[in-house]
Order: C-alpha cells, then structure tokens, then sequence
C-alpha cells in the first residue's frame, strides 16, 4: 500500500557500489536483498488479485442499469456460485476469505518494504527523482488508508445495511439507489473521492507490478504506463456512472 514496488531495494541499489569496490561481481543476492524481492512478489501477486476482484465487482455493479430485479438478481446469484458442489453462499465466503488474506498480505509486505527502504535512506533520494518517487510513495500510502477506511465503511453500508438509510431488509438495490440521493451529497462525495484514491492507487501500483515482475524496457514502460492509466480511468468511470446515474434520475 505505502511503497512504490518499482523502487530498487536499498541493499540491491547499494550492491553495484559494493562490486566496484570489491571489483568481484556478487554471485548471489543476499538475503535481505532476496526477501525484499520475495515481499514486492508479494505485493505485486496480491495487488492483481485485487484487481481481479475490483473489475468483477465494478462489471456486477454496472447491472443496476438493467434495472433494480437485475441487479437484485445478480446479487442473490452471487450467494448460489458453485452450488450445488458446495453449499449455498460457501463461494462468497471462500472468495471473501481470500480477498482479506490477500489485503492483509498486500499491506504487511508493503508496511515492511517501507520501513526498510526508510531505514536504509537516511539521506533522502539522492539519485531517484526527489519530488517524483515521495510524491507517488505518499500517494500510495495516503491513498492506500482511505481505500481500507472507505472498505470499512461500505460493508457497513452496503453488505450488512448498517449505516444504510434504506428500512431493515432492503434489497441491494433499494440500498445503492437510498446511498446516492442528492440529499445525502455527502455520502456520494465519499464515494467519489474513495473512487478515485482506487484510481490512483491503481495506476501507480499497476505500472510498478509489470516492473516488479521483470519488465526494464524503454518502451515497455511506456506501454506499461497507458495501460495502467487506461485500466484505472475505465474502472473509475465504471464505478462512478453509478452514483451519477442515481444522482440524474437516470435510475431509481
Ligand atoms: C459506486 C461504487 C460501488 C457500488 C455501487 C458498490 C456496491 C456494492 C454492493 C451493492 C455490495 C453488496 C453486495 C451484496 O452483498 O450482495 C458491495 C459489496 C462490496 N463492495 Fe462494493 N460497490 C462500489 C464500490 C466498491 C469499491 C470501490 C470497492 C473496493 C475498493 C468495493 C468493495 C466491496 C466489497 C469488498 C464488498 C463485499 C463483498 C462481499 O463480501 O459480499 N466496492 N458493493
């Protein structure tokens, strides 16, 4: 969440300093050096996962312009995935299982990644773009505790109703179309402003997982930077048309 997993890792970055001086190439990487990698593996893995599951949900989301018994009946389909093999609503909760599994590994790698890079940096980005790599590590960081607080707060609203304005027991619908009403405008700035952290996190993330996973070229960075550009404004814009949709009457 916190790290830019593009970053070379300190001890990796300090390596080829090490081998000029020693003027003996290092046979193996060390240790540290291997765990970092294992951690941005790591990241990078959990972040796809995260992905995976963030398009699937947003695509589901976009039946509400179907109409309300299409989206209603997505949802309880949601709960009858696999049967008969496994029980009703055992999917839902294998694939919820799996989506905290991979946050709380997406968060753990990323908080040890970032002490180490902190600790290893006592002067700060001495060859790396200054405003550049914290601004984006910032981001990520800030971005990264917004996203977990609004998850927090939309399984609340959503899921189990809680702070839903929608009666006991409504259908999913009734409780997406009760969320965006222009009297509750500040629910819908939520939502917006959560929105687009995901967004951002996505870009910056997405760019540094294809880098993470091996790819160094000039023009496959390029390439790799308007796909993850074009990835997140498209899950953006998914997300959003709904409570814009709710908000111009175009459903209710
Ligand atoms: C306007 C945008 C969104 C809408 C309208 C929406 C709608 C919903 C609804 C209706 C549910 C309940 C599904 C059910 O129980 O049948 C739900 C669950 C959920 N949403 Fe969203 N969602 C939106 C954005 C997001 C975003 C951006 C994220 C992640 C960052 C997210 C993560 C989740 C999660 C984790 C669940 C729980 C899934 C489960 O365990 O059942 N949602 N959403």
């Amino acid at each position: 969440m916190a790290v830019d997993i593009s970053t070379p890792t300190p001890r990796a970055t300090a390596e080829p300093a090490r081998k000029t001086l020693a003027k003996k190439p290092a046979l193996k990487p060390r240790r540290g050096a291997r765990s970092s990698l294992a951690l941005k593996i790591l990241m990078a893995v959990t972040g796809l996962l995260l992905v995976g599951f963030l398009y699937a949900h947003m695509i589901g989301n976009l039946k509400i312009f179907f109409g309300a018994e299409s989206f209603d009946h997505y949802a309880h389909w949601l709960r009858t995935i696999a049967e008969p093999l496994l029980p009703s609503g055992w999917f839902l909760w294998i694939m919820r299982f799996g989506l905290v599994v991979a946050v709380v590994g997406h968060i753990v790698a990323a908080t040890i990644l970032t002490r180490r890079a902190r600790k290893a940096r006592p002067v700060k980005y001495v060859h790396r773009p200054k405003v550049q790599g914290s601004y984006a590590a910032r981001t990520m960081r800030w971005g990264g505790v917004i996203i977990v607080l609004f998850v927090v707060y939309h399984l609340l609203d959503l899921t189990t109703g809680t702070l839903n304005p929608a009666p006991a027991g409504s259908e999913p619908s009734a409780r997406v179309i009760a969320d965006f009403k222009a009297e509750q405008w500040y629910v819908t700035l939520f939502y917006v402003l959560s929105i687009v952290a995901v967004g951002l996190h996505l870009r910056h993330g997405l760019f540094s997982a294809v880098r993470t996973l091996g790819q160094r070229t000039a023009r496959g960075e390029r390439i790799a930077r308007g796909a993850a550009l074009l990835l997140s404004v498209v899950l953006v814009v998914g997300y959003l048309s709904v409570p814009f949709a709710v908000l111009t009457g175009l459903v209710d």
